[in-house]
């Protein structure tokens, strides 16, 4: 009898109740990993680790509760994840969300980025020295085709100028690769590789949560998007393909790897965005 593939592997996944993120943990948990599930909700969370741990016949299914939107919740989640985990070998950034509506987080940033790019920056500035600790170890980071059409303004990365959901939405998105882009070339050599990727036009709650035109329209198309369960392939392979252990610094969709817009390989930007990011989340150059 073969081993599970992950057996003694940690992983950690965001926006695992529902989605491509649960889909994500459930695909990672049935090849034997010790999965963590990262939930807002304790009482949704703890529903979804029993669950997982049926389907899968793992039970090393475990949940921490913290708001992506909130630095301080991004931190208390840090520590005490490594006040209970001395390894980390995979970190899935997948909880994401559009709003149609500006608004600020308890931080005072706007929402879209903060739970969509600096979300994802703040945990793994936080849990990289584990990774590193833990190599070889992977980044996944679950980003959108909409990059494409995505800006990042520098002189209006709050949207306090102008706000529209989706025209933030997508600049979330392009920060999601531009930071992939930054971090591969600052954990060159490390054993940790870092990859974005699209999952797809995917039937989830995504965008169905407030009322507007593209909860609409994606009510509308629903029954024409892939499942969760194929969105998330490319997650799970990106963390698992041995084939994979070198690779970073890349977006894949549909398990390829392709080339993403002109604007998300601009070094100079990337830069400039790290630099801003640090800022936000109040962190000191390093
Ligand atoms: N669906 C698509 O077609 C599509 C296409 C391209 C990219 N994506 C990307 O895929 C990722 C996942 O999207 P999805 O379609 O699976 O969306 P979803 O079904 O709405 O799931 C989003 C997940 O993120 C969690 N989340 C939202 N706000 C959070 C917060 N403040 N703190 C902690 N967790 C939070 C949600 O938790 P709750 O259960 O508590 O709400 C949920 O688990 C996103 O990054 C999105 O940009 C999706």
């Amino acid at each position: 009898m073969t081993a599970p593939l992950l057996h003694g592997r940690v992983c950690l996944v965001t926006g695992a109740t529902r989605g491509i993120g649960h889909e994500t943990a459930l695909g990672l948990a049935q090849q034997g990993a010790r999965v963590v599930l990262v939930a807002r909700d304790a009482r949704r969370g703890q529903r979804v680790v029993e669950e997982i741990a049926m389907r899968s016949g793992n039970a090393a299914i475990e949940l921490f509760v913290a708001d992506l939107a909130s630095q301080q919740s991004i931190r208390a989640l840090a520590a005490d994840f490594k006040r209970r985990h001395a390894r980390l070998h995979v970190l899935v950034n997948n909880a994401g969300a559009l709003f149609p509506r500006r608004s600020l987080t308890v931080d005072g940033i706007e929402r879209t980025l903060a739970l969509n790019h600096l979300g994802y920056f703040l945990l793994t500035e936080l849990l990289v020295d584990l990774l590193r600790a833990s190599a070889p170890a992977r980044i996944v980071n679950v980003a959108s085709h909409s990059h494409t059409h995505g800006l990042v303004d520098f002189e209006d990365l709050q949207s306090q100028r102008r706000y529209g959901g989706l025209t933030a939405y997508r600049a979330s998105k392009l920060e999601n690769l531009m930071f992939t882009y930054e971090l591969a070339r600052r954990l060159a050599g490390s054993g940790v590789t870092v990859n974005a990727m699209h999952p797809g036009t995917v039937a989830t709650s995504f965008g169905l949560d407030e009322p507007g035109w593209f909860k609409l329209v994606k009510t509308l198309i629903r029954p024409l998007l892939r499942t969760p369960e194929k969105g998330a392939e490319t997650a799970i392979w990106l963390a698992t393909a041995p084939e994979l252990a070198a690779v970073s610094g890349c977006y894949f969709v549909d398990g390829e790897e392709r080339r993403s817009s002109r604007r998300s390989y601009d070094r100079e930007a990337q830069a400039r965005l790290w630099t801003m990011s640090e800022h936000l989340t109040r962190r000191t150059a390093h």
